[in-house]
């Protein structure tokens, strides 16, 4: 599906973007994936090679403008090109209501989820422009959607990364660049380890389905959005949530 394809994947070195960078390695790509975690990175690396694909592990913050810009020219310097972006890097930061929220907390998660989104978009375009060809899904949420109580910092970072989305997708429309959202709902990863015993009595009452979603389950819908059977698809949010937002 993604033969020949160079695929980049932020926050790959855990969760979805590991089990994404795995699924672009078994659907043809060659794979650049970053993370801030030296042994989980030789990790995954292991298992995308196991999956057959060739791939490049970068060590960088998305928060951090050098990191970003360093992180797309050692995929340019390696592979030659930029084909298919997973920008997914986020943290979900304290469960509190928005009163008892620090400054610093609302600093940190937006350098991550919003600032950190930017960056990578903004490079990755730099290269895809003079592609002229190349397509970008970016991790949202069900929060960039709707709503969750004591999470105001998050909802807020996954609603722009809805926003940069969309208004992203219109800019470069005709210039041969996709841009789409994924919004997982609950998916079974660390981070909502924070949910503890939690998670099983929230998946009972909340979710249609009954059960978390899996990394894979989200992995699969990103390898098809950068897949040419979602060519005429951009600009948009691709929800993968078992039926929480459709009740
Ligand atoms: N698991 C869920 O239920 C769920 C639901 C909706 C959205 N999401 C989103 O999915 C994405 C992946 O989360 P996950 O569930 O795989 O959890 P995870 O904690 O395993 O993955 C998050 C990854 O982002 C990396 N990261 C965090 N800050 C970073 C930074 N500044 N620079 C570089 N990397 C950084 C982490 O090291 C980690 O590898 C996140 O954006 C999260 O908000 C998750």
């Amino acid at each position: 599906m993604l033969e020949n394809k160079v695929a980049l994947v932020t926050g790959g070195t855990s969760g979805i973007g590991r089990t994404t960078a795995i699924a672009f390695g078994a659907a043809g790509a060659k794979v650049v994936f970053s993370g801030r975690r030296d042994q989980e990175g030789e990790e995954t690396a292991a298992l995308i090679r196991d999956a057959g694909a060739e791939c490049l592990f970068v060590k960088s913050d998305v928060s951090s403008e050098a990191d970003v810009n360093a992180l797309v020219q050692k995929t340019i310097s390696t592979y030659g090109k930029l084909d298919c972006a997973f920008n997914n890097a986020g943290i979900v930061g304290t469960n509190k209501p928005l009163h008892e929220q620090s400054v610093e907390e609302f600093d940190k998660l937006l350098a991550t989820n919003v600032r950190g989104l930017f960056l990578c978009m903004k490079y990755e375009i730099q290269q895809m422009l003079t592609q002229g060809s190349g397509v970008i899904v970016n991790t949202s949420s069900t929060s960039g959607l709707i709503a969750i109580a004591g999470m105001s910092f998050y909802v807020a970072s996954k609603h722009a990364v809805m926003g940069l989305t969309r208004a992203a997708a219109l800019d470069y429309a005709k210039q041969g660049i996709r841009i789409n959202a994924v919004n997982p709902g609950l998916i079974d990863t660390a981070i909502n380890d924070h949910m503890g015993s939690g998670s099983a009595s929230h998946v009972a009452n909340r979710v249609p389905m009954g059960r978390m979603g899996r990394a894979a389950e989200v992995a699969q819908t990103v390898v098809f959005l950068c897949s040419d059977a979602a060519s005429y698809i951009t600009g948009q949010p691709l929800v993968i949530d078992g039926g929480v937002t459709a009740t």
